[in-house]
Formats: C-alpha cells, structure tokens, sequence
C-alpha cells in the first residue's frame, strides 16, 4: 500500500514513458509495451515476464521498449484490466477469478474442486481446445488472454483458528477474490467472504479486520501474510490460473511477423513461470514453516469439497454451453486422478 501510494502514478509512468520514448534529442522512437502485475519481483510471475522483456528486444528492440511494473505500481488487478482493455497499458496479469466479471465463462476455472490433480489442471490447462473458447471470449471488452500462469492450490490460512473441517471456518472473516464465485464458495463453507484486493490484504490482516485469507503460499512470504497467519491448512479448494492479457488493438496492430514474435514471447512466460513456480512454492513452504513459525495442516478434504459440489451443477445449469469443456475437464480428471501428485 506504502508502495502504490508512493508510487509514481499511471499518468506520471505514461508522461515518464513519453520522455523516454522521445528523449531529450529524440532519437529514440521506440514504442513502450507496458506490462503490470501485482506481484513482488520475486515472484516467477516478475522473473517469466522479465524472460519476456529481454526476449522480445532481443528481436525488436529497435521498435519497442518493454516495460514491467510490479507491485501494483500501476494499480489494483481490476484497475490494470481496465487499463488494459482501454489501451492506457498494453498487458497485465489478472488471475482468473477476476475475469469471470468480464466474461461469464471464466467462471468456469474458478469453480471450487474443478480438477483433480495439478496434473489435471495443467493438462487441461495447456489444451487450447479448452483455453481457447474462454480466452477470446472477452475480445469485445477490449482485450485477450494470450498465455496462463500458474498460482498453485489455494488453501485457507488463519491468523490464530485452525482449520480442520468447514464448520471451523463458521463466524470468521476470510478475505476473498473480488468474484461472485469465490463470495459464494465461502457462503457454502459457512465462513464470512471479505472481497478485497489482494493489496489490502496484509494490512486488513494485522488490523484484525478480517480472520484470515486464501491463497497459495506464497502469499505467505513475499505478501508477509505469514508473519501475521499462524495456520495454513491445506483444504485444497482451488487451482485457479492467471492470466496474461493483452490489448487488443495493440494485439491486432502488430504484423503477422512481429505476431509470431509476441507468441513466441507468451510461450516463454509460460514456460519461465511455471519452471520457477515449482521451486518457489518449495522455499515458501520452507521459509513460512522454518522462518514465520507457520504451522502446515491436512484435513480432510472431502467434506469441504461436498460443501460446495453443487456449484458445478449450478454453473453447468446457468452456462450450458460450458458444458462441452466441463466435460472434457473431466476426461483429464480420470486420466489424472488425485493423490499422484
Ligand atoms: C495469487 C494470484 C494473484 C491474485 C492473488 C489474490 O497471488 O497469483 O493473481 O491477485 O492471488 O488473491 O488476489
């Protein structure tokens, strides 16, 4: 928060840019491809989309100069979508759950228990016959998913209430996504949804104002969740993707060649981000275990998972065009069932 207040804002980065771009003598005339996330530079989402910058002007650098702004420098996660479909940046990462306000059939990947496995998730992650539809279904407001990024298994974590069963979580306020399914999920598990952006979090933590949160664990250590947060209990309700999104006038104005380029450029975010996810949810775990004094859980996971099944059948009975990729989820379900990973 300390950071976004004094942080330079969009209009001082896009008058920033401007200099730059122009510069004093105006010899550099390259365009400025603005790029926010929400996360620390840590974070494998910072490293794959640096891999991206380097990548992309190592090819086209005497026509575009590639920005990164993490942090939330350039705002909340909803306000750099907006940002985005506007044109007023050209990319940011949103996660999934917030695109379901954008697009009904985002809902989709946000529904509690949806896959299986990480195998499962990733497989049909990486299916463009199930990506595909939902990707460019928000082409009319402004803009394009162009590549997913993984952000692991949301878990429920308290600052002093273990959670063991749903009726633990009864009386306390959780911190929630801004999305209608997520509100509905912790309706279902009996706890009290709290939306906020994911920037408020820490703050409303230690202020006592919510009882905990929900994320992967991460946000434990590069959010400091973890120095308020004593308990992480691994309830598994989720694996929810992020997602580069992209502008898309500035997406459809580049040439066929310089298209190529960019997707290129996509694959290698994919592919950066998630060899380092795996390795950064290890020392997470590590860290918030052996440094933060996090005390890791195991419930049960089946009453949690029965607590919100028939959101599944509400959302196949409120989009039944989904219904096709719903189904094709669970062709990778079976083929990955849980407990191998
Ligand atoms: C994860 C995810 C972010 C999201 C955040 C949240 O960190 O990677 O995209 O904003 O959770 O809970 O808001």
């Amino acid at each position: 928060r300390i950071l976004r207040a004094a942080a330079l804002t969009l209009a001082a980065v896009v008058s920033l840019g401007m200099l730059a771009a122009c510069g004093a003598s105006g010899e550099d005339n390259r365009q400025i491809i603005r790029i926010g996330h929400n996360q620390s530079t840590n974070h494998p989402t910072h490293i794959a989309l640096v891999a991206f910058e380097e990548f992309i002007e190592s090819k086209l650098g005497d026509k575009y100069n590639v920005e990164v702004y993490p942090s939330e420098l350039l705002g909340s996660q909803n306000e750099m979508v907006q940002l985005t479909q506007t044109g007023a940046i050209n990319f940011c990462v949103a996660s999934n759950s917030l695109l379901e306000t954008f697009s009904d059939n985002y809902t989709l990947f946000n529904l509690p228990y949806l896959f299986s496995s990480s195998e499962a998730y990733h497989a049909a992650m990486d299916d463009e016959s199930i990506t595909g539809p939902i990707f460019e279904s928000t082409k009319q407001a402004g803009f394009e998913a162009v590549t997913w990024l993984d952000a692991g298994t949301r878990n429920f974590y308290t600052v002093n209430t273990p959670i063991e069963t749903p009726a633990d979580l009864k009386g306390l306020k959780i911190r929630v996504q801004q999305s209608p399914t997520n509100v509905e999920m912790m309706r279902l598990l009996g706890g009290s949804a709290t939306p906020m952006g994911f920037g408020d979090v820490y703050t409303a933590l230690q202020s006592k104002i919510i009882d905990g949160a929900e994320n992967n664990e991460l946000a434990l250590t590069d959010n400091g969740h973890g120095d308020v947060c004593k308990y992480y209990s691994y309830d598994m309700h989720q694996m929810i993707p992020d997602i580069l999104i992209g502008n898309i006038a500035f997406l459809d104005g580049l040439s066929e060649e310089e298209r190529a380029i960019f997707e290129e450029g996509f694959d290698l975010v994919n592919q950066v981000q998630r060899e380092e996810w795996v390795s950064a949810v290890e020392e997470a775990k590590d860290r918030a275990q052996n440094e933060q004094g996090v005390e890791f859980l195991y419930p049960d996971t089946k009453p949690f998972q029965e607590a919100c099944a028939s959101m599944h059948d509400s959302m196949l009975a409120e989009h039944p065009d989904l219904a096709p990729i719903y189904e094709a989820i669970q062709a990778y379900n079976e083929q990955y069932p849980s407990g191998e990973s």
